[in-house]
């Protein structure tokens, strides 16, 4: 339903004009209703490794998830609780030496990939190129560094950001932001992580 045109308005095409009328129909809203973003803090490392358990919960096959955050945020930390709460085979470490390392699943769910995308440099050929051992559809992909690098790999992705606590090195206080990407994530309730 189209808001009628404001009768007698010279003004008709500026953008001013373009706002959503009062009491709008949420067919008003973009189609994209935009990303759900959920927000928490983390005050400790095995704190950090309890969000990686709840969030492998929320996990299937066919996820990617990004992980952003400085040398030390605790990108790994939370992988090795994804690794817990996916009950994949293997300790998480940091990959740092390897690009990729594949953790099977021990139980029924999807194996664990942890990709460390520092030094991918050419984003999703080289990570075709890796020659897992595995089916990437078939796995939870979770990516360190991989900004810019592995978006391509699905248009559904989990963006989430360590920022540490700035100024005092020693608080371990990290701030958490999770954004769901596409569709996958449309309807996920990301409300659980923090209860
Ligand atoms: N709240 C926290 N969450 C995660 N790690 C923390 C936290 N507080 C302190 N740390 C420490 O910070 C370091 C994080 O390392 P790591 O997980 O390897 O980071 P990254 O993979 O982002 O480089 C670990 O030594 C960990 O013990
Ligand atoms: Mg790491």
């Amino acid at each position: 339903m189209e808001a009628p045109a404001a009768p007698h308005d010279p003004a008709e095409n500026h953008p001013a004009e373009n706002h959503p009328a009062e009491n709008a129909p949420a067919e008003n809203a973009p189609a994209d209703n935009g990303p759900a973003v959920t927000e928490l803090t983390v005050t400790s490392p095995d704190q950090m490794r309890e969000l990686g358990r709840r969030l492998a919960k929320l996990l299937r096959a066919g996820d990617l998830v990004m992980l952003t955050g400085e040398l030390g945020a605790g990108k790994t930390t939370l992988t090795r609780g994804l690794g817990e709460g996916l009950d994949v085979r293997g300790a998480v470490t940091s990959p740092t030496f390897v690009i990729a390392r594949v953790h099977p699943a021990l139980g029924d769910g999807p194996p664990l990939v942890h990709v460390d995308a520092y030094r991918l440099s050419g984003g999703l050929d080289e990570m075709e190129d890796l020659d897992l051992d595995v089916s990437l559809p078939d796995s939870v992909i979770v990516v360190e560094w991989g900004e810019g690098k592995v978006e391509e790999l699905t248009d559904d992705r989990l963006h989430v950001v360590i920022h540490r606590a700035v100024g005092d090195t020693t608080d371990e206080v990290r701030h958490v932001t999770l954004t769901g990407i596409g569709a996958r994530w449309s309807t996920a309730d990301l409300s659980a992580l923090t209860a």
